[in-house]
C-alpha cells in the first residue's frame, strides 16, 4: 500500500534515525518542513520533502493520494503509563475529595486502589476486555497509537492474571502497539496490611512465575511510596522481576521523597514515573542514568498535588516523557492533548517540549524509539493529521477542542 499526503501545512517532529530521545535544550526543538509531502509505504515512512521539489506526475502511482492543504502532521502520541483496564469509575471518591478528604485518607479507609480491586474481582474477563477496548479505541481517536497498560487492580494471583490476560487480548485485537506491565505491588490488600512480607512473597513466589510462564508482561512496576511500598520492599520486587527478564517501570515520588527514583535508577529502570518530589539527589541520580523520568500532570491536576518540576529537570539537561496515567482514581482521562495543555500551563513547558515528551520520549519510555515517535525514514507511520489549525501550539492552547482530523497507525 502506497499513500502520499501532499500540501501539508507543516510536517513536524522530524528526527535523524539515530536519535533515541531528546534531552535538555534539545527538547525545545521540533524540526519541521512547511508546505511538505509525505510518502508512506507498507506502513512505514518512505520519504518526505518540500512541495516545490515534488514531481506531481508521480502522484497517480499511489494507491491513496491525500491533499491535506491547511492541515499539519506530527508523530502520534505514545502514552507510556496507563491503568486502562479497570472495572468501574470512582466519582464518589472524587466528591469525597471535594469535601476535603485527602487521597491518602481515602486509601487508608479501603477506598482508592482497594476499591478498584474489589470491583475488578467482581467483573468478568470478558466485560473488562470490552470496557478497556472501548477506552483504547477512544484513545486512538485522540491521537494515541502506542500505549503501556498496567495490572495492579487485581492484587490476588487470579485477578492479576485476569488483568494481564485482558491486556494480552487487547494486544491481539488492536493495531496499537501495547506494552504490558505487572503491577501487583500497587497496594497491600487489607489482609496483608500488617504482613507486608507475606504479600511480597506471594508476588514473588506465586504470581511472578505464572506471569512469566504465560509471557504476560513486558515490565514490572511497584508503587514506591510512603504508605505503599517502601524503597526496600520495591527493591525485592524489582530483583525478582529481573530474574525473569522483566525490566522496571516504577511509580516513584508522587506523594513523598520515597527513594523510589534512586531505587529505579539503581535497577536500570526504563522509566521512573510521577515525580512530584524531585530534589537535587533525585535529579543527579537521573542525570547519570539511561532511565527516563515520566511526568503525569493530569494526576497532579486531578488530586490537587503540586505539579512536577519539569522546568528544573529539563534545564538540568534531563529528558522527560509525559503520559496520561489514565486510571479511575487520580486521572480518569487518556487525552494526551490535555496532558500537553497542562504541561504548558502548569509545568511551564513549551508546546514543542510537550510534544517531544509525548512522542519520541514517550516511545523511549516503552523501548519503542527505534520504531516510532518521530518523522524518520523507516519508522512506522504513526501520525496525527490535524484539522486546519493555525499552528501546532494551537493544540495545547485550545484545551477543550479536539484538533485531530485523522490518526494513522502503521500508515492506515
Ligand atoms: O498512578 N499512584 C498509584 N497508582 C495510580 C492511582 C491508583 C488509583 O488511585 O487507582 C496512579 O496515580
Ligand atoms: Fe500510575
Amino acid at each position: 500500500m502506497k499513500t502520499i499526503l501532499f500540501n501539508i501545512k507543516n510536517l513536524s517532529g522530524i528526527l535523524d534515525v539515530n536519535i533515541e530521545k531528546l534531552s535538555g535544550a534539545a527538547m525545545a526543538q521540533m524540526h519541521r518542513i512547511n508546505d511538505a509531502w509525505l510518502w508512506i509505504e507498507d506502513g512505514r515512512i518512505h520519504s518526505f520533502g518540500k512541495m516545490q521539489d515534488l514531481d506531481m506526475q508521480i502522484i497517480e502511482h499511489f494507491d491513496l493520494q491525500m491533499n491535506v492543504e491547511g492541515q499539519c502532521i506530527m508523530p502520534a502520541y505514545n502514552d507510556s503509563h496507563t491503568h486502562l483496564v479497570y472495572a468501574a469509575s470512582r466519582e464518589s471518591e472524587f466528591v469525597d475529595r471535594i469535601k476535603g478528604l485527602p487521597y491518602e485518607e481515602i486509601a487508608k479507609k479501603g477506598g482508592g486502589i482497594l476499591n478498584s480491586a474489589k470491583r475488578l474481582q467482581e467483573t468478568s474477563e470478558e466485560e473488562l476486555f470490552e470496557l478497556a477496548l472501548e477506552r483504547l479505541q477512544n484513545a486512538e481517536l485522540l491521537g494515541t497509537t502506542n500505549i503501556e497498560i498496567k495490572s495492579g487492580y487485581g492484587l490476588t494471583t487470579e485477578t492479576e492474571l485476569k488483568m494481564l490476560r485482558v491486556i494480552r487480548r487487547l494486544k491481539a485485537s488492536s493495531r496499537q502497539t501495547i506494552k504490558a506491565t505487572f503491577l501487583a505491588a500497587h497496594a497491600y490488600p487489607m489482609e496483608y496490611k500488617q504482613n507486608h512480607q507475606g504479600y511480597i512473597d506471594l508476588i514473588i513466589n506465586e504470581m511472578l512465575p505464572r506471569v512469566a510462564d504465560e509471557g504476560l508482561a513486558d515490565y514490572i512496576d511497584a508503587f514506591c511510596e510512603d504508605g505503599f511500598f517502601s524503597a526496600a520492599e520495591t527493591e525485592q520486587i524489582l530483583e525478582a522481576g529481573e530474574k525473569y527478564g522483566l525490566k522496571a517501570k516504577i511509580h516513584a515520588n508522587q506523594l513523598h521523597y520515597s527513594g523510589g527514583i534512586q531505587m529505579g535508577v539503581k535497577h536500570k529502570a526504563v522509566s521512573v514515573d510521577h515525580l512530584e518530589c524531585v530534589g537535587d539527589d533525585e535529579l543527579n541520580s537521573l542525570l547519570n542514568s539511561n532511565t527516563i523520568g515520566t511526568l503525569l500532570p493530569t494526576a497532579a491536576f486531578f488530586i490537587n498535588l503540586p505539579y512536577q518540576p519539569a522546568r528544573k529537570m529539563i534545564d538540568a539537561g534531563l529528558a522527560i516523557a509525559l503520559a496520561s496515567d489514565c486510571n479511575p482514581g487520580t486521572s480518569p482521562s487518556y487525552n494526551m492533548s490535555f496532558v500537553c495543555s497542562l504541561a504548558c500551563t502548569q509545568l511551564k513547558m513549551t508546546p514543542e517540549e510537550a510534544f517531544n515528551a509525548c512522542t519520541i520520549n514517550g516511545a523511549y519510555a516503552m523501548e519503542l524509539q527505534n520504531e516510532t515517535g518521530s518523522i524518520t525514514v523507516g519508522k512506522y507511520a504513526d501520525l496525527i493529521l490535524t484539522k486546519k489549525i493555525p499552528s501546532l501550539a494551537y493544540i495545547p492552547y485550545s484545551f477543550t477542542e479536539n484538533c485531530i482530523d485523522q490518526v494513522f497507525i502503521k500508515g492506515m
